[in-house]
C-alpha cells in the first residue's frame, strides 16, 4: 500500500453510498466509484479524492490505482466481483451475501487462497453498540456455555415499498428507482425467504466465536398475502434451527415478511442469558438463575444501554446503530494496520451456505442439511459445480434454477419452465441422502 490512507473504490451507487461516505471518515480516501447507471456516479462527487475515477464499467473500474474495493452491487451477484477484484490484487469488503449458490463459494474460497488476498464481509449488525456489548458480556465467561440462541431480523415491507426498491414496469417508477437491472429480473422480487439472512446469524457468530454447521428449515408461504405482494417470493417467514461447530442449537429468521419489525438476539447460557430489547432499542437485559436452594428464582436482572467500546463519537450518527461506521472502519484497519477481518472468507461464506442449504431444506419440507467445510478442497471439489439459484441471471435473463417461493405462486413469469418442478425432484433425492449427510 503507497499511503497511510488506504484508496478506496466503490461498486453500485445504492447502498454503497452509505458506505462511500463513511470511507473519509474512517482514515481511507475515496477513488473510485463504478455504477452502470451514469446519472448516479456524480453522488461521489462530494467525496473524491482529486484525480478520482468515475465507471460505468466493472473491469475498467477495477484497473484504476486502488487499495480496496466495496462491492455493493445486485444482492446474489457479488462473489463473481469479488473473484475478480481479487485477482486484480486489490482487498475486497463485499455486502451481504458473500455468495448466492455453492459453486460461487467455492470459487471465492479458492480465489482468496489462491492469490494471498484480502477478503471482508461486510456484515455490520454485529457491531452495533449492544452485539458488541453482547460478545463482551459471554467472553467474559459470566454467563457459562452457549446452549441455544435466536436471532432476528424481520424487516416487513408492504408491495408499495417493494416497488420502490424493485421498480414495477412502469416508467414512472423505472425514473424514481432505476437500479440498472430489468425490472421484473431485480433481485428483490426473486429473494427467497432464508437468503437474507446474515443480519440475524452474524451477530449471535460474532458473539460467541461459533459458526453454523448444519441446518433445517419450515417456511410459511400464507398465499393470499403471497398473491397480494409484488414479489415472486411470497414466504413471509423461514425460520432455520441451526446446529453450531460446538453442538449448541440456534434459531434464526432473517428478514421475515411479518410484523412487528425489529433486530432481535438472544443467548442463552448454562448459568445466564442476555438479550438485546426487543423493538431496536439498544439496550441489554441480563439475568442469571438463583443458584440458592429454591431453583428458578431470578435473583439477578440487569437492563442497561451499552455504548460502543471505542470510536463511539464517530459510530453513534452512522446508519444500522453504527454497523455502517464499524464495517468500513474495521477494513480499512485490515489494510492500514494489518488487523484481520473478523468475517473473513470462511466465516462469510458459512452465512452464505447457510441460507443456501437452508432454503433447500425449506423446499424439502424441513429436511437437516449440513454445510460443507470449504476450508478443505475435499468438500469443495463435491460443491464446486452446485450452481442451482432461486434468482435470474439479470444479464441473460435466464430463469432461476430453483424456486424462490415454497408454493408455486407467481413463478410462472418464464411460461413453461416451471423452476419448482424442475427442482423437487432433484431435491427429494437429496433429502433422501440428508441423513447420511448430517454427521
Ligand atoms: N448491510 C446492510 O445493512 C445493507 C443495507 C442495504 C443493502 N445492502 C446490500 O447492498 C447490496 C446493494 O443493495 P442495493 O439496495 O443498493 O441494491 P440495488 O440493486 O438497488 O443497487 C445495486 C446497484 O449496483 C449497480 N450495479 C449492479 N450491477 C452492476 C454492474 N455489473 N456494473 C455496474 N453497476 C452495477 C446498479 O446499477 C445499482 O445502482 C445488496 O447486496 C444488499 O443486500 C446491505
Amino acid at each position: 500500500m503507497s499511503t497511510d490512507r488506504p484508496r478506496i473504490g466503490v461498486f453500485g451507487l445504492g447502498r454503497g453510498c452509505d458506505l462511500m461516505r463513511k470511507v473519509n471518515l474512517c482514515g481511507g480516501q475515496l477513488v473510485a466509484v463504478c455504477d452502470r447507471i451514469p446519472s448516479k456516479l456524480s453522488r461521489a462527487e462530494e467525496y473524491m479524492a482529486p484525480g478520482g475515477g468515475y465507471y460505468v464499467d466493472f473491469d475498467e473500474f477495477i484497473q484504476h490505482d486502488m487499495d480496496g474495493v466495496i462491492i455493493a452491487n445486485y444482492f446474489n451477484d457479488h462473489a463473481r466481483f469479488a473473484v475478480k477484484a481479487l485477482e486484480a490484487g486489490k482487498a475486497v469488503m463485499s455486502e451481504c451475501t458473500a455468495a448466492s449458490t455453492m459453486a460461487d463459494c467455492v470459487a471465492l474460497v479458492r480465489a482468496v487462497e489462491k492469490t494471498g488476498g484480502i477478503y471482508m464481509l461486510g456484515e455490520n449488525y454485529p457491531f452495533t453498540a449492544s452485539s458488541q456489548e453482547l460478545r463482551r458480556i459471554y467472553l467474559s465467561g459470566r454467563l457459562g456455555k452457549v446452549v441455544f440462541a435466536e436471532g432476528e431480523y424481520v424487516h416487513p415491507m408492504s408491495s408499495n415499498g417493494i416497488l420502490n426498491i424493485a421498480p414495477w414496469m412502469n416508467e414512472k417508477d423505472r425514473e424514481l428507482y432505476d437500479n440498472g437491472a430489468a425490472p421484473i429480473l431485480h433481485w428483490r422480487r426473486w429473494l427467497a425467504r432464508t437468503y437474507y439472512s446474515t443480519h440475524a446469524m452474524a451477530p449471535l457468530m460474532y458473539a460467541t466465536d461459533l459458526e453454523p454447521r448444519d441446518v433445517s428449515c419450515l417456511a410459511a408461504c400464507i398465499e393470499e398475502e403471497a398473491e397480494k405482494d409484488s414479489r415472486f417470493a411470497g414466504d413471509g417467514a423461514a425460520p432455520m434451527l441451526v446446529g453450531m461447530s460446538d453442538g449448541s442449537v440456534f434459531r434464526v429468521a432473517g428478514s421475515c415478511n411479518f410484523g412487528p419489525a425489529g433486530t432481535w438476539y438472544r443467548l442463552a447460557c448454562t448459568k445466564g442469558g442476555v438479550e438485546t430489547v426487543r423493538g431496536n432499542r439498544p439496550m441489554i437485559r441480563m439475568n442469571f438463575p438463583d443458584d440458592r436452594p429454591t431453583p428458578g428464582v431470578t435473583v439477578t436482572e440487569q437492563c442497561y444501554t451499552p455504548d460502543f467500546p471505542e470510536a463511539a463519537e464517530l459510530a453513534k450518527n452512522a446508519g444500522h446503530g453504527g454497523g455502517d461506521f464499524f464495517v468500513v472502519y474495521n477494513f480499512i484497519r485490515t489494510l492500514r494496520d494489518g488487523m484481520k477481518p473478523y468475517f473473513d472468507v470462511y466465516k462469510a461464506v458459512a452465512l452464505s451456505e447457510m441460507a443456501i442449504m437452508g432454503w433447500r431444506s425449506a423446499l424439502a419440507g424441513g429436511v437437516r442439511f449440513c454445510l460443507p467445510d470449504l476450508r478443505l478442497e475435499s468438500e469443495r471439489v463435491k460443491w464446486e459445480n452446485y450452481t442451482f439459484t432461486p434468482f435470474p441471471n439479470n444479464e441473460t435473463g435466464e430463469p432461476p434454477t430453483m424456486p424462490c417461493c415454497t408454493r408455486d405462486i407467481k413463478t410462472n413469469y418464464y411460461g413453461d419452465i416451471d423452476p419448482f418442478e424442475a427442482y423437487k425432484a432433484r431435491v427429494a433425492a437429496e433429502a433422501e441422502k440428508a441423513e447420511k449427510e448430517v454427521k
